[in-house]
Formats: C-alpha cells, sequence, structure tokens
C-alpha cells in the first residue's frame, strides 16, 4: 500500500462556484490539448461561459461538477448531459487541466460511474469521443464502456470531417463488473479520495438573483405572447404603445450610461 496520504478531490456543482473559480473553468477548457478534443474548439470568450453557466441553473438535463483539488484549486469538468429520467439515461464527459492528469482520469471515471447508477439511479451511461482520441476511447473500455457504433464524418474539426465513436455502459455491466475493475485499478484509486458534493436541485436553496433571473425568463416569454396577440389582433392600437416602450427603453439605457460614466465630483 502506498504511504502517502490520498490527494483528496471534491467534485463541486459548477454553478456554485465564485465567478473567479468559474473563470478558472475557462482557462482550462481553453487549453489547447482540452479544446482538441471537445466538439467546438474555438478559444471560449468570458462572456459566453459566464452564459453557458447561467444557462446551466436553469437545466434540468445537464448536471456539471467542476473538480477541486486539495487546496481548491480546479483542476477541469465532469459533466453529465441529455439526462433523460424517463429512459434512465445520461451521456457523460469530462476534462482534465494537463498538470492534474496521470491517473485522475481513471479515479474519476471509476467514482462519476457509480455516482450516476447508485445515487441518481441511471440505468444506461452513454459517451461519444471524437475520432482519433483512441487513450479515451481506451480508457473507456477500461470502465467496461462497449463501443456500440461509429458515426461516421459526423463532426468538422479544423475544416476536416470526423467521426464519433459511441459508447455505452448498462447499470447491470457495471453491477457485475465493477469489483474486479476495482481490483485492477486498486493502486491508482488508492492515490485519491473522491468525494461529489450532490444535492438534488430541489434541496438547493437557490439565491434571489438566480430566482429572479428564472422568473424573469419566463416573464419575458409572456410578453412575448401578449405582443404577437396585439400585434395581430389590434396592429393600430399596439405600435404607439410599442413606440412608447422603445421611448422609455432609451431612457433607461442614458441613466445606465451615468453608472459607468466616471464621477465628475472625483479628484482622481
Ligand atoms: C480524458 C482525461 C480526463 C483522462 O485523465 P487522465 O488523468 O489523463 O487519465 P489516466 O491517467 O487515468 O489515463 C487513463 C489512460 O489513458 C492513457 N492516456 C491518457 N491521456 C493520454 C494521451 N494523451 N496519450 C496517450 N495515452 C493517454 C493513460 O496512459 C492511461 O492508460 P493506461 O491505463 O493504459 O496506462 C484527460 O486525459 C483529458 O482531459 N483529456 C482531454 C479531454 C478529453 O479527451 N476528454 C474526453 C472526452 S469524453
Amino acid at each position: 500500500m502506498s504511504s502517502l496520504s490520498p490527494q483528496s478531490i471534491e467534485l463541486v456543482l459548477l454553478v456554485s462556484l465564485d465567478t473567479e473559480q468559474q473563470m478558472k473553468v475557462r482557462d482550462i477548457r481553453n487549453e489547447e490539448k482540452v479544446r482538441k478534443w471537445m466538439y467546438t474548439d474555438h478559444l471560449i470568450s468570458a462572456n459566453e461561459h459566464l452564459g453557458w453557466i447561467n444557462r446551466l441553473k436553469n437545466d434540468d438535463q445537464q448536471i456539471t461538477f467542476a473538480v477541486m483539488g486539495d487546496g481548491s484549486e480546479i483542476l477541469g469538468v465532469v459533466s453529465l448531459n441529455a439526462i433523460d429520467s424517463l429512459h434512465k439515461k445520461a451521456d457523460w464527459a469530462f476534462y482534465l487541466t494537463e498538470s492534474s492528469r496521470g491517473g485522475l482520469g481513471s479515479a474519476l471515471e471509476f467514482s462519476f460511474i457509480n455516482f450516476v447508477f447508485e445515487q441518481l439511479e441511471m440505468e444506461k451511461l452513454n459517451c461519444e469521443v471524437i475520432e482519433g482520441n483512441d487513450a479515451v476511447v481506451k480508457l473507456h473500455k477500461k470502465f467496461l464502456f462497449q463501443e456500440e457504433g461509429f458515426r461516421r464524418s459526423n463532426i468538422i474539426k479544423n475544416s476536416d470531417r470526423k467521426g464519433v465513436h459511441s459508447l455505452g455502459l448498462t447499470k447491470d455491466e457495471w453491477q457485475s463488473g465493477k469489483k474486479a475493475v476495482r481490483e485492477k485499478y486498486s493502486t491508482v484509486f488508492e492515490k485519491f479520495s473522491i468525494n461529489i458534493q450532490w444535492q438534488n436541485k430541489e434541496e438547493t436553496p437557490r439565491h434571489p438573483i438566480d430566482q429572479i433571473e428564472s422568473a424573469r425568463a419566463k416573464n419575458n416569454l409572456n410578453w412575448m405572447s401578449i405582443l404577437r396577440l396585439a400585434l395581430e389582433k389590434s396592429p393600430e392600437t399596439a405600435k404607439p404603445i410599442i413606440d412608447e416602450i422603445k421611448h422609455i427603453d432609451r431612457e433607461i439605457s442614458t441613466l445606465t450610461d451615468k453608472l459607468t460614466a466616471p464621477d465628475p465630483s472625483s479628484t482622481d
């Protein structure tokens, strides 16, 4: 047995981190050796990144964890996507910053599969790997995933069409094979102590700003429905009201400018 104590790893919901930590996830996502294997490989802007995290807050089909090391440093991401509670299935994916690799990927994969089947009570776990990422196909097979197909010429990567491997694992296969996997890779798993911080969304207290944000998003849809109806049924009456809204919007914009304009009373 190793004499070193295991490295403690926490999986924490990305949406619950502060903005500074969330931005560190962007740095990793933008690393050359990560984006190379992602479906979108452009450099992600701060705005795009924060917009994605905002959308995650109201998305029941995705659970995204940041991987955190001993000193709360961000090491990567593990995510569950396309969660389908009717058919008890989901897709998953993960990435790590280069310096943290070397065993951590395997240890995470073992813990995460267990979490998905035992805690989330899924019955099928799928993943997709871009053509050429043979190390990751091999990695998933070590954890009992079976290759279920290869979608030829399925995506565009650097102007080239690439295929995508589809891999899948059933809960039954995992339950009957996981003991052997654990024994086989025990020396790697002993190096890490992995904890997944999980609470159902319903149990997680939401920040009032998040609650306002989702309420406003719903009401925005309602406003657009009213607008559509008004323009359809009585365009002549609706138009002056819309002009008035535009006028007030311009006023709000002028007032907003004042918020960010330099303070004239400041002597700096
Ligand atoms: C996938 C990933 C999270 C695995 O983490 P890791 O810490 O490298 O995983 P491990 O060290 O446990 O390695 C697992 C196996 O893959 C091999 N491997 C991993 N990356 C490799 C690479 N770039 N080249 C060759 N082999 C590699 C390891 O040698 C090991 O094989 P072994 O068990 O036969 O020794 C990490 O490599 C990564 O972030 N890759 C880029 C993003 C990506 O491809 N994500 C998967 C998309 S679903």
